[in-house]
């Protein structure tokens, strides 16, 4: 069976979402997890983009092990250079270098002739190779692209060094009959074809980016690039939990395989949920809370009779487990310890402490602690931004009253350890809470959306908010979990107003 090989990247297209910026700790935990996962190259982000870029995609580069790590570049010399200095102390680190090949984007983008993209590309291939072994070359808008031109630059990249020839669907407009062939047509009238890996690039405008991708699979593509849950750029990119399933499942049709750990997926794409605030719809394929529900009587009793009448995947399979209830009041230290090496989970001694006492006061309020508890108990405290001062929640109190205006009473401590406390009222409580912390936060705050969820099931699970706020000009999201709605919710924006604190000190 042929590999095929999984290029993710959720930390680079997929961070490109509207709305999502991780900080440097979410980005590193989740390349971890994106690491257990089994994937074989990460692309850890555009280090020439910034300075937050590039000290991510230097860490993740000088931590993850099992991966290749690689780093965007526009086919221009600084960018390479940056990703070079990003990615020189990793194990394996390639170049990714991309050039724009449609008639309008040369033309209207560009502002350059065929002849001269040709000549860039070459070019920065070939000044790539200098550094990396591995160069993978992208021709943007490849799916709008005339095929013999396609065709001939893609002939002379790969003679300047390009060891990967990645073909986007960059504004996924492509059909799948239409991108299987132009895969084929490189296969067919490329002489050197044989001397690199294809790669297919899917985005999900007009709802094609899995069948576009398993299309270029069957027509010659050794790689596939792709996001957790979807995400990327406008409408997104080709999901690689769906991907991944679809394979496994179908392997009567599709004679591939791929190293992905299967009973990841679901950790994984929490993970990249709960980072990234984009909610997974209850009906996603894969990894949607209803993907293995059955509703109607008749698939109810055709399941309990045959779960093979109408489930053609197990929970299991992708890592759900139904009976994930794990420790409670009286688990010690010592049984904690060990469910979190089993989550996967390495904490330093100060860390586990932490999450220990967040586990306690947890049994406190809650009976039964589920994984998916502890998982939020985890990935909290791994990606914790203490160290830097900031705004600390010391107390509050809401008044509500069907037949009054609520009003809130928050007590702060500032980044400047100073304490203030004031009330304000609002619409509603969480209006309230937000009016009272916009007159005791110095920064200018506006919120922009807000998203409420619970963590697990049952009466008394933890409420997790998602916020999106602008914090002196600049956006960022913000999260809370609490078992208390309201709590999280102040959690939520003082977690937003914080990593706008954190990222300007991280410039
Ligand atoms: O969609 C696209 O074309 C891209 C390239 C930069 C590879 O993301
Ligand atoms: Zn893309």
């Amino acid at each position: 069976m042929t590999q095929i090989k999984i290029f993710d990247t959720t930390l680079r297209d997929g961070e490109q979402s509207p709305g999502v910026n991780l900080n440097q700790l979410e980005k590193l935990e989740l390349a971890k997890q994106l690491e257990r996962f089994g994937i074989d190259v990460m692309e850890a982000g555009f280090p020439a983009s910034s300075q937050g870029d590039f000290d991510a995609v230097k860490k993740i580069a000088e931590t993850v092990k099992n991966v290749s790590v690689t780093g965007l570049a526009r086919a221009v010399k600084s960018d390479i250079d940056a990703c070079w200095k990003a990615l020189k102390n990793a194990q394996d680190p390639r170049l990714h270098v991309f050039i724009a090949t449609s008639p309008i984007h040369m033309e209207y983008k560009l502002q350059k002739t065929p002849e001269e993209v040709i000549e860039t590309a070459v070019e920065m291939v070939k000044y790539g190779k200098q550094f990396f072994d591995h160069v993978e070359w992208s021709a943007e808008d490849a799916s709008r692209t005339d095929l013999d031109f396609l065709a001939k630059i893609v002939e002379k990249v790969i003679d300047a060094g390009a060891t990967v020839i990645n073909l986007p669907d960059t504004v996924g407009y492509t059909m799948p009959r239409e991108y299987g062939a132009m895969f084929r047509y490189m296969k067919e009238n490329v002489p050197n074809i044989d001397k690199a890996d294809l790669s297919c690039h899917c985005h999900d405008d007009l709802g094609m980016a899995l069948a576009n991708s398993l299309a270029a699979v069957e027509n010659g593509a050794t790689q596939v690039e792709g996001t957790i849950n979807g995400i990327g750029e406008r409408a997104g990119n080709a999901s690689l939990e769906e991907l991944a399933v679809a394979l496994k499942i179908r392997n009567d049709y599709y004679p591939y395989h791929t190293n992905l750990v299967l009973n990841e997926i679901k950790r994984t794409s929490d993970m990249v949920s709960k980072f990234t605030g984009m909610t997974i719809p209850g009906n996603k394929a894969v990894v949607g809370r209803n993907a293995f529900a059955h509703e109607s009587g008749i698939h109810q009793d055709g399941v309990l009779k045959n779960a093979e009448t109408y489930e053609i995947i197990t929970p299991e399979l992708v890592g759900v487990h139904s009976n994930n209830l794990v420790l409670g009041k009286h688990s010690g230290r010592h049984a904690f310890t060990d469910k979190i090496k089993q989550l996967g989970y390495q904490l330093s001694e100060d860390k586990l402490k932490e999450a220990f006492k967040a586990f306690k006061l947890l049994t406190d309020r809650k009976k039964e602690v589920t994984d998916d508890d502890l998982f939020a108990i985890l990935t909290d405290i791994q990606t914790d931004t203490s160290n830097v001062k900031r705004y600390m929640l010391e107390d509050f109190k809401v008044q509500y009253g069907s037949s009054e205006k609520p009003s809130a009473t928050v007590t702060l401590t500032t980044p400047d350890d100073e304490k203030v406390k004031d009330t304000k009222t609002g619409q509603g409580s969480v209006e309230a809470l937000y009016n009272t912390l916009d007159e005791l936060i110095k920064e200018e705050t506006h919120l922009t959306d807000f998203q409420l969820n619970s963590i697990g099931q049952g009466r008394d699970a933890l409420a997790e908010v998602h916020v999106s706020l602008t914090v002196d000009g600049e956006t960022v999201s913000g999260r809370g979990s609490a078992q208390d709605v309201l709590e999280a919710a102040v959690q939520a924006y003082l977690n937003g107003v914080n990593r706008a604190i954190y990222q300007k000190k991280a410039v």
